[in-house]
């Protein structure tokens, strides 16, 4: 028997952050410069099911049985085999991934996705892909809390996506392609901490946060029509917005603010955080012209790693 193998690219959060989990619009696209990919082979009776994983903070190999019950591995596995009612026959799976850990590319819901599709495939099950995307919803709602499950959503169906969290999943149709550059400060925060910050904000002095995430959603909306109608220099403009109202919030950091300034002075027509913020990475939008030097500009004041990409024309 072949391998099965499910490959899925990582994601950024281009509008809407925070506010996305307060029931507000938010934007997120694919990124395929970086990836995950899992691959399921048979394994023999008497052998052990193992995990061979390779990527940035983990190179072993595992038995099935020794990962943690809290392990979003184990968990993924053990939420599709239960879906499917099926306990997998022994497996080698392999993980690799160029996705940086908790940096806001979408790691751990490219991981849930991946194994999700992966299992049910070696298990014989071809699972809509609605049902694919609500099994590594429920994998990264046991590890993250409350997540909104966008992550999860635009790796899942590996398109632009407008989402809301109550309402909507839809595709965005891109005009134009847009060239971006996502620079990493080399800082790493739990996303759900600065969740945990912003919901403990909103409940002590909702006056000030309320009209926030208000302005956030009101920025998402005008950005969704910017990038139908590829109004690339509108879509800077409203980025540097989206970057103010979360400063206000409170999720930025000297690092992420200190990347922001630099690509704007080097040019880059929008620039903002993306994910939860207090590190991780921050994305720019440029005009191909000025790509080079928001890059090395980005690097001369501290970023430790920069990925020129595209938002891909979409129909
Ligand atoms: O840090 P990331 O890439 O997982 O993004 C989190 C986005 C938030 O809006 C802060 C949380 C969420 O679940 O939507």
């Amino acid at each position: 028997m072949p391998a099965i193998i499910s490959k899925v690219p990582g994601k950024i959060i281009l509008f809407g952050e925070h506010a996305v989990v307060y029931d507000f619009p938010a934007i997120a696209i694919p990124i395929d410069a970086v990836q995950l990919k899992v691959s399921i082979l048979p394994a023999f009776m008497e052998e052990q099911s193992t995990i061979r994983i390779r990527n940035f903070n983990r190179n072993e190999d595992i038995p099935f049985s020794e990962l943690e019950l809290s392990d979003p591995i184990r968990i993924s596995i053990e939420n599709v085999c239960t879906f499917i009612n099926l306990k997998p026959p022994h497996f080698k799976m392999t993980i690799t991934s160029s996705i940086p850990i908790a940096a806001g590319l979408g790691s751990s819901a490219a991981l849930a996705v991946a194994i999700t599709k992966c299992m049910s495939q070696f298990l014989g099950i071809n699972l809509k892909i609605e049902e694919i995307n609500s099994l590594a919803f429920k994998s990264e709602e046991i590890q993250h809390g409350l997540p909104s499950g966008i992550d999860n959503s635009v790796i899942t169906f590996s398109k632009p996506i407008f989402f809301s969290k109550t309402k909507t999943i839809s595709p965005i149709k891109i005009k134009s392609p847009i060239h971006i550059i996502l620079a990493d400060t080399g800082k790493r925060t739990l996303t759900k901490e600065v969740v945990a910050f912003v919901k403990q904000r909103l409940e002590s002095d909702p006056d000030t946060i309320k009209p926030i995430l208000s302005d956030i959603g009101r920025i998402v909306e005008k950005a969704v029509k910017a990038l139908c109608n590829g109004e690339i220099e509108k879509l800077g403009t409203l980025m540097i917005s989206n970057h103010n109202a979360l400063r206000q919030l409170g999720v930025s950091s000297i690092e992420l603010n200190r990347l922001v300034k630099s690509a704007l002075k080097n040019g880059a027509l929008g620039a903002k955080l993306c994910g939860g913020g207090r590190g991780g990475y921050m994305v720019a939008i440029c005009m191909p012209s000025s790509c080079e030097k928001v890059s090395s500009g980005l690097i001369s004041v501290g970023a430790t790693h920069v990925i020129p990409t595209m938002i891909k024309e979409s129909k």
